[in-house]
């Protein structure tokens, strides 16, 4: 079903639907003054100031988020494996920057139950796809985060962040990595996951990876130190991790 007919089909039940509540009038003044009562909705793009009724559609944000979660993923991707490789004690926080569907932000949640986990995307929808699911899921130590593509607005307090397939996207990367850097507190982690050079069955065009070597040069000169390079742990992708000194 394409994004538009799920956004017509809703409204012409709601037209079916209004017709149906002018027989009816109005609501038992009981049920008005509970609704006064009621807590404020939070939602992550109005704290970010988006208004989300004027939002434009993501285009084929559904197919993108299908495509992030599509089952044969893990099979490379080895979640359990980067998280165990992850070495988290429980209580950290954690940012899972350029989330995208959640992929991993919710099994960062699993691994953290003391501490919490903020999906922080650039995609308005992609924020509102994470914060609808950590709702529905019931997902207590896990919020959605907006953020502009050259600020990242890491939380204080961020013990890690989490960066996977995400670099190649940003345009300023130098910038982003310095913006970051000076974000974060000293002795807190970043976690790089990038796609391998090479001609792999998994993985963008290899005009679009950012090569091994540019990814250290960037985050040396941006002020982290490398702590861990595991080429080994997944086959398609580098696995680095740095330290804010
Ligand atoms: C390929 S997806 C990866 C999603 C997720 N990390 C995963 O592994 O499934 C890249 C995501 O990064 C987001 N993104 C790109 N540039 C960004 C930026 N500058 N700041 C925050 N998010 C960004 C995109 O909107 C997209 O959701």
């Amino acid at each position: 079903m394409s994004i538009l007919t799920r956004l017509t089909l809703p409204l012409s039940l709601f037209a079916a639907l209004a017709d149906t509540k002018t027989s009816a009038q109005t609501d038992p003044p009981d049920v008005a003054a509970q609704a006064l009562t009621l807590p404020p909705i939070d939602c992550p793009l109005q704290r970010a100031g988006v208004d989300p009724s004027k939002l434009k559609p993501f285009e084929e944000v559904e197919k993108y988020i299908a495509f992030l979660e599509r089952p044969g993923r893990a099979q490379w991707q080895r979640p359990d494996a980067v998280i165990e490789a992850l070495g988290l004690k429980g209580t950290e926080t954690v940012a899972d920057l350029g989330a995208g569907s959640g992929y991993f932000a919710f099994q960062l949640a699993k691994a953290v139950p003391r501490g919490q986990i903020i999906a922080i995307d650039s995609e308005a929808e992609m924020v509102r796809h994470v914060h609808r699911k950590a709702q529905t899921e019931g997902v207590k130590n896990l919020r959605a985060q907006l953020a502009q593509p050259e600020d990242p607005a890491l939380p204080d307090g961020t013990d890690l962040v989490f960066v996977c397939d995400v670099l190649m996207h940003v345009k300023e990367k130098s910038a982003w990595l310095r913006a970051l850097h000076a974000q974060m507190r000293p002795g807190a982690r970043i976690t790089l996951i990038d796609f391998k050079e090479g001609d792999l069955p998994e993985g963008p065009p290899e005009s679009v990876k950012v090569p091994k070597a540019e990814i250290l040069r960037l985050c040396t000169s941006a002020g982290f130190r490398l702590e861990e390079d595991r080429p080994s742990l997944l086959p398609y992708q580098e696995f680095l991790v740095f330290s804010r000194p």
